[in-house]
């Protein structure tokens, strides 16, 4: 998931993340293998949550570091036997250290993408690879426009609350370039995602910085105004709700 600067009305809970967004990790299979972890080497898990993937890549002999913005996810990472830190990847200050960074479902958290390349540019020796995959230009759509119309018809523009940075692959391969990374791969593909506890579980979870824009009472009634309106867009006919994803999945060597 940031993994995360602290966005205003999103809160993590481990519990909570992992009954509504275990598909997170679970989808991660294939930029774990894009990055292709190898015994002995230093990785860096940017955003590495309650730190599912980072087991994965600890299990594969590298030495891994996660670091998250989230208190609560750390812990939960800890207790999985992990090196977990409390860290914004928007202050992380390390020099040099790591073979390759990798980051599932977390740079669209970031407020400033700019000085997270940066950053993790500096992170990497010479040679060292950057993996990951986060949420691409036109993720979230229907979910997005769905909550600002209820937020509208309440008198409130929500959006300045819009929390993410969801880039094309262009844009974000020029980011990586003028960062001074060699770009490998960059694509955009979308990826409907099923829903294990339905789009109110979604909201639960990652709705906040919406839905705390109205009082708690107002919000059962705009969750269920959602929950309406996008029914017949997300909810097919075998019942399961499929968010509207679009992933950016990218390679990229520090030189
Ligand atoms: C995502 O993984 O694409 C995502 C997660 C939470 C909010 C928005 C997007």
């Amino acid at each position: 998931m940031t993994r995360r600067s602290v966005v205003p009305g999103q809160s993590w809970t481990p519990d909570g993340y992992a009954r509504n967004a275990g598909f997170v990790a679970a989808l991660g299979g294939p930029v774990v293998a894009l990055l292709a972890p190898r015994r002995g080497e230093h990785i860096l898990d940017v955003g590495c949550g309650d730190g599912v993937l980072t087991a994965k890549l600890a299990a594969a002999g590298a030495h891994v570091v996660g670091i998250d913005a989230s208190p609560e996810l750390v812990e939960a990472a800890r207790d999985r036997g992990l090196d977990a830190r409390l860290l914004d990847a928007h202050g992380m200050a390390f020099e040099q250290e790591f073979d390759a960074v990798f980051s599932n479902a977390a740079l669209h958290w970031m407020a400033d993408p700019a000085r997270v390349m940066a950053n993790i540019f500096r992170t990497l020796k010479s040679g060292g690879r950057f993996v990951g995959e986060f949420g691409g230009k036109g993720n979230v759509r229907l979910i997005t426009e769905s909550l600002l119309a209820a937020l509208a018809r309440r008198g409130v523009d929500g959006r300045q609350s819009f929390p993410w940075y969801f880039p094309d692959a262009e844009d974000f391969s020029d980011l990586l370039r003028r960062t001074g990374f060699m770009v490998e791969r960059a694509e955009l593909f979308e990826r409907p995602t099923p829903l294990p506890t339905a789009i109110e579980g979604w909201l639960a979870t990652f709705g906040g910085p919406f839905l705390a824009r109205v009082a708690e009472t107002e919000r059962p009634g705009l969750v269920a105004e959602v929950v309406g309106d996008l029914a017949p867009k997300l909810r097919g006919a075998d019942g399961v709700w499929r968010a509207d994803y679009v992933r950016l999945r990218f390679a990229a060597i520090r030189p």
